[in-house]
């Protein structure tokens, strides 16, 4: 029976399953008409327990229609994270030719490649669908990819179109490992080159992704690998770092050969992404899990477990150092909001507050450009913070307050969660922090809090934070406060979000 939490935390616009326990995004496929999105999911108890493959599929990425089970376990052992293609041109030769009138002609050639994982082996493995993602058929040549490991997982795959081939990126998790296979079709594979011990090591490497992206402002493009990391994140527990670089058909190689790694997300609730296949570049779209492996068994609901983030629309920019970083925006928002809630404000004059009452249960988009005036000299240092602060409040009568605020000092934001009543867990960190623009005091965010979700997208996408929040009731107003200075507001425009997926 579904408790009051089961409620109150099932968020209005981001997906979460029906029932039973969900991780990472698997298969993420466009096909044309569905964006398909398959996951990691145990449909008989809300935990990570006997791994099938859930599946929902979209037209718009928001509205998300439940499918049925797509991957079950098996004697081989269980159905772990994996991608899907579409072999259009049937290089795989899973696809015979069917008459027109068939039905099943119509319907795209989709194949997913996943991980079979029993205790003693992880193999790469083939289903094929003819019914448009709906129900798959494993082939009977699998296991396609067998090294003998039991640690070597999660293959992604895409058509590499110089070198006329498929490229699989696949983990050796515990040596830190990301290895490259290329295959004309889809049955042998060719190990290429491996990417090792670059960035952190935590436990495990986890779903690699590479994928080619628009350097903004430019016609140039980038290749961003992507791993996951659990545990051992800086934050606790899971984490996804990022590379910049190149691949020329066998291997990646960092820019400029420095292999400078950063993190997608400041706050510990991004793991496990997936980018999208079949998009072009410049719509290059990612999902994450929403979560951490630390405590997302144990959060505060118990019918259904896990949250994807929002669709991200990912692409690099150089920064003002000149080095190039990960941007990513959430993606389609703009066509779910409702009637904008009036913020009659623009100038806060130091130490003051406006609020600003939410809807109830319901999504909020928070965007917000503001600076901060230089300190007044006059003022003594204090605990009101050297330079002034900036915060935004989310709260309720319950004496819960959810905090993101800008220093002005150290130009870096924060994020306070541990003011919420209705989860505490020795991994549930309470405080995260990022650093912006050196010297600039001045910040853009666009804030998305929807139940159980808090994402926080700065200066333009440039840092990330995404962060599960579990207030014991409904934050229901937001308060603009400073503190030693003054600050202007450029822009500031709140809007409730419409509902996509009624649970
Ligand atoms: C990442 C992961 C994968 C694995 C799957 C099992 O969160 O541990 O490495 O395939 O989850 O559910």
């Amino acid at each position: 029976h579904p408790s009051a939490q089961d409620y109150l935390y099932r968020p209005s616009i981001h997906f979460s399953p029906p029932v039973g326990w969900m991780n990472d995004p698997n298969g993420l496929i466009y096909d044309g008409e569905y964006f398909h999105l398959y996951y990691q999911y145990d449909p008989i108890a809300p935990y990570a327990g006997f791994v099938h493959w859930g599946s929902a599929k979209s037209k718009d990425l928001y509205s998300w229609e439940d499918g049925p089970i797509a991957l079950k376990p098996t004697t081989a052992g269980e159905a772990f994270s994996g991608c899907a293609i579409i072999d259009r041109n049937n290089t795989s030769g899973f696809f015979p030719a069917l008459p027109d009138t068939d039905p099943r002609s119509k319907e795209p050639n989709l194949a997913l490649i996943y991980t079979r994982a029993s205790a003693k082996l992880q193999t790469q493995d083939i289903a094929i669908s003819r019914d448009g993602g709906q129900t798959y058929t494993e082939i009977s040549e699998n296991p396609i990819l067998d090294i003998h490991s039991n640690s070597f997982r999660d293959p992604k795959v895409f058509f590499h179109a110089p070198s006329g081939r498929w490229i699989m990126t696949v983990v050796q998790s515990r040596l830190h490992k990301v290895s490259f296979y290329g295959s004309f079709n889809l049955k042998d594979w060719m190990h290429l080159s491996d990417f090792e011990s670059a960035g952190l090591f935590g436990i495990d490497y986890e779903c690699p992704n590479l994928i080619e992206v628009p350097l903004e402002g430019t016609n140039e493009t980038r290749w961003l690998m992507l791993i996951s990391i659990n545990p051992g994140a800086p934050q606790g527990g899971s984490t996804t770092q990022y590379f910049v670089g190149f691949f020329d058909g066998e291997r990646f190689k960092a820019e400029d050969e420095h292999t400078v790694f950063g993190l997608i997300d400041f706050c510990k609730d991004s793991y496990a992404l997936q980018c999208y296949e079949n998009l072009p570049l410049s719509q290059a779209t990612m999902i994450a899990w929403l979560g951490n492996w630390q405590y997302g068994e144990e959060v505060p609901h118990t019918t259904w477990r896990g949250v994807m983030t929002l669709p991200r629309r990912l692409s690099v920019r150089r920064d003002t150092d000149g080095w190039i970083r990960l941007v990513q925006r959430p993606l389609g928002l703009e066509n779910l909001r409702l009637a904008q809630i009036p913020t009659p404000f623009r100038h806060l004059p130091a130490r003051t507050t406006e609020t600003v009452a939410l809807p109830k249960n319901q999504a909020i988009e928070l965007i917000i450009k503001a600076s901060l005036e230089p300190r007044d000299k006059m003022l003594p240092d204090g605990s009101l913070g050297r330079a002034g602060r900036f915060s935004i409040d989310f709260a309720n009568n319950n004496g819960e307050k959810l905090t993101v605020g800008f220093d002005g000092f150290f130009c870096q934001l924060w994020v306070e969660r541990g003011g919420l009543k209705g989860f505490a867990n020795p991994f549930f960190t309470r405080e995260f922090s990022t650093s912006l623009t050196p010297d600039l005091r001045e910040f853009s965010l666009r804030i998305v809090y929807d139940a159980c979700t808090l994402e926080i997208y700065v200066n333009d996408g440039i840092s990330v934070g995404s962060s599960l929040v579990f207030p014991q009731e409904a934050l229901d107003r937001v308060s603009f406060s400073t503190t030693n200075t003054a600050a202007s507001i450029q822009q500031l425009e709140i809007y409730p979000l419409r509902s996509t997926m009624p649970r």
